[in-house]
């Protein structure tokens, strides 16, 4: 491979070189009438019927390397047989797409992925979207986002797995082994991203600048990203936003002192879209030429480009001086290596036939089953109003299904999912109709959920998106729902959030419920009715009211394509919850950002750090979840009480299963450090185990801690360290977990 790279290299002219280094969005030609007059259009339009012929005349002239949203397999063909059939040098061309959490099959959203604690789960589900991806010849996926998100108003919060570094960190390289399996031909490249500091914007607005101490930095955000490294990433995506001062996509001590020489990254760099121009609109560059400048000798390999690239400029920068043409052959030689990993110098096509097999799959739709079902998360559950009972459940209308959520296809797939079949999906309605019977199960749409106030272009262009009439009578339509309920033996309220109210571009400044929703609910609890609450949604949302006054509360998050049939078989009992929080569940908008890896305060005790309204706990601490099985913890004990600094010692302890039937427990271990040269948050997740018991069954569990659980980043040494110190050790199902024990660490 290497004497292949150089022998091209010697032979690329700066253009092409250039050009290796430039992916562009490929929108796809529209279909307009022969005789359309393009220059009829508006100068914006015309730019996009224009552009994808200008991409097909770069590619034809080899100064493309890569194109994004592509993702028929035939259009695929016909440009990839322009790179490699038309061009001097004949190499092939890297198809990237948003991956995300499914391609045909929508597996459910990654946040909810988190939520079941189950990385091989999550390896598999993402085994399975590279499968499908690459079937529809698509080589690259622009996935995992592990950027840790600890703000419930930023959109992006539902593609992260929350706000810890450990269980970011194992859900992270799980997601990357999924995708990239053994870079065979069912494999995609995986991208982490957004490197990184994105999930700290600030007020949680896309975009926004973070401020992040160097001590957040190495701790929180970059575990994920070196473990997603050492899972072998052969991709990293820049983020858009100024960390510290400098946009991310012009950070060199981002993209060459902390990715390349710390976490040892040898794949590519590449911008997310349009960063690379952005670094002018955001005061750093003085044009696109002195942008592609300072993106390139950051360590920057390859300009994502909505239209024109910026690394066009480069050519000029070298004969002025500016870029040194051995930096750009070193990006070069980077993206060529993942080309010649992928096979696709070998196989450039890809083989147009197959694909429907594939995207069709009946296992892959199991699996998004499987994985909805895991994912689930029971925040309560009060004397045992769930799960319910079918066989009590006969009568017509005998369960009220309330919510527009309830029988929303799109919706409950979440956002960024492009190649979906949205009449495949499974609503809840649908999901316990086909358990209980037409009949049984009545449904009211009922409040309109308002729309976000700036749709996105993704938005204007889906057809399948569901929006709530203008005709809507919200009064008449709470009455029905109202009405439906009242006569039910139960009534499931689904509430939440539209799936375009999450994801890019979908920040808010509210955590309540959107529209009349929650009115809707406390009018239906009226009634007397039994509520269980299954809320839809891809970020925690005030659920103060209804936690202090229905019986259950379900997570359900966007479950995708079979999602449906997960929530009927958590609600009808078939599936035992074992879903736990990725992240703290705030009870009000004015905690956030909140984490439960807090530092203590100096009066810890007092009121002084509290709000006058609220109290600082969560609703729900992170690692919440129910269950219908109950577990018990004892025998919490240490292979060695006394380790040194370096020396590990095992944690075991017996969990229990002390219920009548079969459940899923994720167990937990959390640790603090009493003291030491840095301060350390008051608890760290250090392991978790899923394991699942039958009635009365018990098992063992061990942990190890040792120097990776135990040493940290310190602002003081400006490095690694582990203290001699006495570390507090707690075990439960929660982060508020109470059975302890100590260790300590001697010098
Ligand atoms: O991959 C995404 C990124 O996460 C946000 N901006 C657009 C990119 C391409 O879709």
């Amino acid at each position: 491979m290497e004497q292949r790279i150089d022998d091209l290299l010697s032979r690329m002219s700066l253009e092409e070189k250039a050009g290796q280094l430039t992916q562009y969005f490929y929108l796809g030609v529209p279909e307009l009438p022969e005789d359309f007059d393009i220059d009829s259009l508006p100068p914006e339009h015309r730019a996009f019927v224009e552009q994808p012929k200008q991409i097909e005349s770069a590619i034809a002239a080899g100064q493309v390397g890569s194109a994004l949203f592509v993702k028929d397999p035939v259009l695929v063909n016909r440009l990839q047989r322009l790179a490699v059939g038309t061009t001097r040098l004949g190499i092939p061309l890297l198809f990237g797409f948003d991956v995300v959490h499914g391609l045909r099959t929508v597996f459910p959203v990654p946040l909810a992925l988190a939520a079941s604690w189950d990385p091989d789960l999550i390896k598999d589900v993402q085994a399975v979207a590279a499968r499908e991806a690459r079937a529809a010849g698509i080589h690259w996926t622009f996935a995992p986002m592990i950027d840790i998100a600890r703000d419930a108003r930023w959109g992006r919060i539902v593609e992260g797995a929350g706000e810890d570094p450990v269980l970011g960190a194992a859900v992270a390289a799980a997601q990357v082994r999924g995708f990239q399996g053994d870079l065979g031909a069912q494999s995609v490249l995986a991208g982490p991203k957004h490197f990184a500091g994105y999930g700290a914007a600030r007020g949680g607005r896309d975009y926004e600048d973070a401020e992040v101490s160097d001590n957040e930095l190495w701790n929180v955000h970059f575990p994920p990203f070196r473990a997603a490294i050492d899972a072998g990433a052969v991709n990293v995506m820049s983020a858009y936003m100024d960390l510290n001062g400098v946009p991310a996509s012009a950070n060199r001590w981002l993209l060459t002192d902390v990715l390349r020489q710390e976490m040892g990254f040898s794949g590519f760099v590449v911008s997310d879209a349009n960063a690379v121009r952005s670094l002018q609109i955001q005061h750093l560059a003085a044009d696109p030429a002195d942008a592609a400048v300072r993106a390139l000798n950051a360590g920057l390999d390859m300009e994502m480009a909505m239209s024109e690239a910026a690394f066009a400029h480069l050519p000029q920068a070298v004969a002025a001086g500016r870029v040194a043409e051995r930096d750009i052959d070193v990006a070069v030689r980077r993206v060529l290596e993942a080309k010649f990993r992928l096979g696709l110098f070998e196989t450039p096509l890809v083989d147009e036939t197959a694909a429907e097999a594939t995207l069709s799959s009946g296992a892959h739709r199991d699996l998004a089953r499987t994985a909805a079902a895991r994912s689930i998360v029971l925040l309560k559950n009060a004397e045992h109003t769930l799960p319910l009972t079918p066989s009590s459940l006969r009568s017509p209308g005998s369960v009220a299904v309330i919510g527009q959520l309830a029988d929303s296809q799109r919706d409950l797939l979440g956002p960024w999912v492009f190649d979906h079949d949205t009449s495949e999906t499974v609503t809840i309605l649908h999901g316990l109709r086909q358990r209980l019977g037409e009949d049984v199960v009545a449904h009211a749409p009922g409040a309109g959920i308002t729309e976000r106030l700036f749709p996105s272009a993704f938005d204007q262009a889906d057809p399948t998106i569901l929006t709530t009439p203008a005709d809507w009578d919200d009064d008449a339509e709470i009455e029905h729902a109202v009405q439906l309920a009242a006569a039910a033996a139960v009534a499931v309220v689904v509430v939440g959030q539209r799936q375009n109210q999450a994801g890019e571009k979908a920040s808010t400044a509210t955590l309540a419920l959107p529209g009349r929703q929650l009115e809707q609910l406390q009018r239906i609890t009226a009634t007397g009715t039994p509520v269980v609450v299954v809320m839809v949604s891809g970020r925690p949302l005030d659920l103060r009211w209804a936690d202090a006054h229905v019986g259950a509360i379900v997570q359900a998050w966007y479950p995708g394509t079979r999602g449906g049939e997960a929530v009927a078989d958590v609600l009808l009992g078939q599936v035992s919850p074992a879903g736990r929080l990725p992240l703290q569940w705030p009870r009000h908008v004015g905690q956030v950002p909140m984490t439960y890896a807090h530092y203590r305060t100096f009066e810890p005790e007092n009121a002084g750090s509290r709000y006058f309204e609220e109290p600082s706990t969560p609703l729900y601490p992170f690692g919440h979840g129910l269950s219908y099985a109950s577990f018990e913890y004892s025998d919490l004990r240490l292979d060695r009480d006394e380790i040194t600094v370096g020396q590990s010692t095992t944690v075991s302890v017996t969990v229990r299963n002390t219920s009548q039937r079969e459940g899923d427990e994720v167990a937990q271990l959390y640790i603090h450090q009493r003291h030491g040269t840095s301060s350390r948050p008051v608890r760290e997740l250090k392991g978790f185990q899923r394991i699942t018991l039958a009635a009365g069954e018990q098992r063992e569990l061990t942990f190890t801690l040792g120097p990776e659980q135990l040493s940290y980043w310190s602002a003081v040494t400006r490095g690694v360290v582990q203290d001699a110190t006495t570390v507090d050790l707690w075990i439960g199902g929660d982060s508020t977990a109470e059975l302890s024990t100590t260790l300590s660490v001697r010098a």
